[in-house]
């Protein structure tokens, strides 16, 4: 098992004024629990406003959860900084524009101390050849590049600390559907290669019934279902699951 979450809560304070009284709050995560393991997809679903993003961001710990525990595998997480990268949707917000593509790349080589400044141009070279982009990316701007393109940026720069997890947050939606495709065998070519593990977050089922080894559904916060891909697809035991298939369709 490499990773952990134990009864996971999150609310958020409600904008004065808007909705009812000033100390509403939003529940954004209502006790999730689940375990991930290792070299494995784990595939989050649900509707617009189930908490997803708010999970990923608990588990990469850019904000704290109200309370929970999440427990990585010492022995294969050791250095978290480096061994869990996200991956957001928009890769035209996750880049500097100011910045050239190679130094966008240096930057994490540099925080992580992963080779000498000698070596960075050669590394940064075989982080862009193993997203299927060449040399010629290195000396661009972010805005020289298509969507589909910035993404495969955005990949290398996840890789090049070599982590062991990558959370993946909707990182196909935004693109147009060939570009998705492509994108996803990458990720799938990647999985195997680097023996990683995934959290894949996404809206399109038939995008998770091919990406993920187990999926969990999420409702309002609440982990309404959580099984294997193939016998959530096939059987789905919780009538929420069945109404989002049903609604795939
Ligand atoms: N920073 C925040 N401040 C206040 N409320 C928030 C904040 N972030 C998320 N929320 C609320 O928490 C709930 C869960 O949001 P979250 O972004 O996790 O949903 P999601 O499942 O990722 O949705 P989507 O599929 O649209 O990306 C929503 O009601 C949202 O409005
Ligand atoms: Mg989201």
């Amino acid at each position: 098992m490499i990773l952990e979450a134990v009864d996971i809560s999150k609310k958020f304070p409600v904008e004065k004024g808007m909705f009812g009284p000033a100390s509403a709050r939003t529940v954004a995560l209502d006790r999730v629990n689940f375990r991930l393991m290792e070299f494995t997809t784990l595939g989050i679903v649900g509707e617009s406003g189930s908490g997803k993003t708010t999970l990923a961001r608990v588990l990469l710990g850019l904000i704290p959860a109200d309370s929970g525990t999440i427990r990585f595998n010492d022995a294969f997480i050791s250095d978290f900084r480096k061994d869990v990268q996200i991956i957001f949707q928009n890769p035209y917000n996750s880049l500097d524009p100011k910045m050239r593509i190679k130094d966008a790349l240096y930057e994490p080589l540099i925080i992580h101390s992963v080779c000498p400044r000698r070596e960075m141009r050669g590394k940064a070279s075989e982080l862009l050849r193993i997203v299927g982009l060449d040399d010629a990316a290195m000396e661009r701007y972010p805005s020289q590049f298509s969507g589909g393109q910035r993404q495969r940026i955005c990949i290398a720069r996840a890789l090049a600390c070599g982590p062991k997890l990558l959370v993946l947050d909707e990182p196909i939606s935004s693109l147009d559907l060939t570009i998705q495709a492509k994108l996803l065998d990458l990720f799938v070519e990647l999985k195997e290669k680097f023996r990683l593990t995934y959290i894949f977050i996404s809206h399109n089922l038939s995008v998770i019934r091919h990406i993920a080894d187990t999926v969990l559904v999420m409702k309002h916060g609440r982990v309404v279902e959580h099984a294997a891909a193939h016998d959530l697809f096939e059987r789905p035991a919780a009538e929420y699951t069945r109404q989002l298939l049903e609604a795939a369709r």
